[in-house]
């Protein structure tokens, strides 16, 4: 069925295509830019590899959580309309994080209000009561937004509720007694993100407010007592708080545990909008105590979990098994800034690639890193591996014809780095470029998209650069660079800075070189490959 869907808007993006075409050469006082801007379809700008729901509205990711080899994504989905609207729960499952299939929605919304974000656990021990002859529940929560009230302008609109599946997440009831958490007069009260938390015995929920993060315990799932809170006067408060995530991690090559808590925030990102900062510290139970160093280094050290436009309200998968023991995460490609506006007619929005988390201890600081999870070297296909590369002034590091711009994995190293800025660079034939570029005496990246092809839907989409510090004190720069048709995810020194950002060229990337300032300079360790999907 999706495949007969899928070929009727394939020949009437055609159709479109070729009458648009015949339109333009009739009309010869169109600019160039114009005319290139025309023959482009939304199937166009349809990533390779990335999640895109096959048609409408989608946002943040929801309800993450691994089960007997599936990983199953839901997702904020509007099914009527190409841009927000009332909230449904949206469902796309898959065997390794990257290949995904849609599957039926899974929550609507119902006369209690929409179905707004959360997520779900596995109750192994049935603790809930949900389960039955046997089946194992899966229990999931979210937020009731009631419109309604939203509109009269009332405190106490948004609620949390539970929902539970007995067919591993394919399909679901919601609980009678929802809500199990009403509004105590609190008017942005959303997100719940639970886990299991094995060192204390409980179920943990982390839950945003305005400018806080609450926790709460519960022994089944639908009693839960506020513990704590979180988050007045620490971290980015341009914005409200949505979408927390709250979980321990082993710090790398150590036995000490630490918790992390991840909040979004919108707007107030690092470069405004949408963006995701994180804490790490101590939990007791009950609380969450930051690192002493913490405040003091939220100046110099900035901890973002992506400093990029496009990554937003990403959150971890539950029940991921224990001899895995890895952190994954998923978030949403765009930013409220101008998520509604992307030049995208039939579909709208795609999610990040899944990305491993992890934790490091780099003097006395401790740093979230991420980097793609390692399921994707399974699509690697054509590959160029290069060593000792000299860089004059410019250099081609991949050309089209050898590797496919619009599905690829990018790495290299540049080794001593000068006081110079470095260059990255996409381009296509019709003199569209993306450039990225790191200044060492700053040590700061830059990203410019402003030529990167469309831009005029959205005056805040390309008015200034993005930038990210570089956290690393390395003398030598490592880089991962992960390109689809419409995005790119830059994953620098290990994943310690990281930016993701979007794009709409009117024609595929051919050219992906490297420049600096003056300086010659090395790359060692070029490995570039296409991957490559069914
Ligand atoms: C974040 C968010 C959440 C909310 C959802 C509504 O992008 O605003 O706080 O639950 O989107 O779709």
């Amino acid at each position: 069925m999706r495949k007969n869907i899928k070929t009727v808007i394939l020949f009437a993006v055609f159709g479109f295509f070729v009458i648009s075409c015949k339109n333009d050469t009739k009309n010869t006082e169109k600019t160039t830019d114009e005319k290139i801007a025309k023959a482009q379809s939304d199937e166009d700008f349809r990533p390779n590899f990335h999640f895109t729901p096959e048609k409408n509205w989608m946002n943040d990711p929801n309800g993450m959580f691994y089960l007997d080899g599936t990983y199953h994504l839901y997702f904020q989905y509007y099914p009527d309309d190409n841009v927000w609207g009332p909230m449904h729960w949206g469902h796309a499952t898959s065997k390794d994080m990257i290949t995904w299939e849609e599957q039926e929605i899974a929550l609507y919304p119902d006369e209690k209000g929409y179905i707004f974000s959360g997520s779900a656990v596995v109750d192994k021990n049935n603790t809930s009561g949900f389960g039955e002859d046997g089946k194992t529940p899966v229990v999931a929560m979210f937020t009731y937004h009631d419109p309604v009230g939203a509109e009269n302008k009332e405190e106490d609109y948004q609620s949390q509720a539970i929902a539970y599946s007995l067919d591993e997440g394919m399909t679901w009831t919601k609980y009678k007694g929802n809500p199990v958490i009403p509004n105590p007069g609190i008017i942005d009260f959303r997100d719940p993100k639970v886990t299991w938390d094995d060192i204390h015995k409980q179920w943990l929920m982390a839950l945003a407010t305005r400018e806080k993060t609450l926790f709460y315990t519960s022994r089944n799932l639908k009693e839960w007592k506020k513990v704590s809170e979180f988050g007045s006067g620490t971290g980015a408060h341009d914005g409200v708080w949505e979408c927390p995530d709250f979980f321990p991690m082993r710090v790398e090559g150590t036995n000490e545990t630490k918790w992390v808590l991840i909040q979004s925030l919108n707007p107030g990102g690092y470069n405004g909008g949408s963006g995701t900062q994180y804490f790490v510290g101590n939990f007791d139970g009950k609380t969450f105590t930051p690192e002493e160093n913490m405040k003091t280094l939220q100046e110099k050290h900035k901890f973002w979990i992506d400093f990029g436009r496009d990554n937003y309200a990403g959150v971890t998968w539950s029940n991921i098994p224990e001899k895995d023991d890895r952190k994954l995460f998923m978030g949403w490609m765009s930013n409220w800034l101008y998520a509604e506006e992307v030049p995208t007619k039939t579909w709208r929005s795609a999610m990040t690639i899944a990305r491993e988390l992890k934790l490091v201890k780099k003097n006395d600081t401790y740093l979230v890193t991420s980097s793609p999870v390692e399921e994707l070297k399974k699509y690697r296909s054509s590959d160029i591996k290069k060593d000792n590369l000299q860089v004059d002034w410019n250099r081609v590091l991949v050309d089209s014809s050898e590797i496919d711009l619009a599905k690829a994995e990018i790495k290299f190293k540049i080794n001593n780095l000068k006081e110079t800025t470095y260059n990255f660079r996409l381009s296509n034939s019709v003199g569209e470029e993306f450039i990225v570029s790191y200044n060492h005496s700053k040590k700061q990246f830059n990203v410019n998209r402003a030529h990167a092809g469309q831009t005029d839907f959205s005056d805040k989409f390309s008015d200034k650069d993005s930038t990210a510090p570089r956290i690393s004190d390395s003398e030598d720069m490592e880089v991962v660079l992960i390109i689809d048709k419409t995005s790119i995810e830059m994953f620098f020194d290990n994943g310690t800075t990281v930016m993701t950002e979007i794009f709409f060229p009117n024609q595929p990337w051919t050219e992906f070189s490297l420049s600096s300032v003056n300086e010659t300079f090395t790359v060692s360790g070029i490995e570039a490959y296409e991957l490559k999907f069914k």
